[in-house]
């Protein structure tokens, strides 16, 4: 089954939205096998925003990111890459949707509540800095047959 990192940002966690983010893949039908509250250590964030080590707002990114705790996840479902980012909204508040996270959380680019894995590589790469295969759970079988 398709796998992909979601992360619940600072302001997210600040902002208590934790449990809305989770509610929303829970309700669509997606199955979480990992989650944590941890602070990022400066290297990892770097690391996991390796690709935009070279734009002019990577400084900001690392330091937001590091600002505070985040609430990193994994989640597994049909087309959960794809879904999930159609889900949390364009990246920049302003150019999202209505019943999106960012078009119903946020407000600005720097603080868009929630960052989610963009392809099958960089969700399994992404997965890989943040968690250890024994955290992540194994099912026995899919949540709810009635979603297959
Ligand atoms: S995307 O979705 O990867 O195409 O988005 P992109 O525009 O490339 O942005 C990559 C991440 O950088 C964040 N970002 C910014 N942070 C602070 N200031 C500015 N100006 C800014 N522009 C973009 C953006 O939220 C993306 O973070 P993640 O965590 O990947 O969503």
């Amino acid at each position: 089954m398709e796998k992909t990192y979601l992360m619940v940002k600072p302001d997210g966690v600040q902002r208590n939205l934790i449990g809305e983010v989770v509610a929303r893949f829970e309700k669509k039908g997606f199955q979480l096998v990992g989650a944590k509250l941890m602070n990022i250590p400066r290297e990892l964030a770097e690391e996991h925003y390796g690709e935009h080590k070279e734009r002019p707002f990577f400084g900001e990114l690392v330091d937001f990111i590091t600002s505070g705790p985040v609430f990193a996840m994994v989640w597994q479902g049909e087309n959960v890459i794809s879904t999930a980012r159609q889900m949390m909204g364009a990246t920049n508040p302003k150019d999202a949707a209505p019943g999106t996270i960012r078009g119903d959380f946020g407000v600005t680019v720097g603080k868009n509540v929630i960052h989610g894995s963009d392809s099958p590589e960089s969700a399994e790469r992404e997965i890989g800095l943040f968690f250890k295969q024994e955290e992540l759970a194994e099912y026995s079988k899919l949540i709810n047959e009635w979603v297959y």
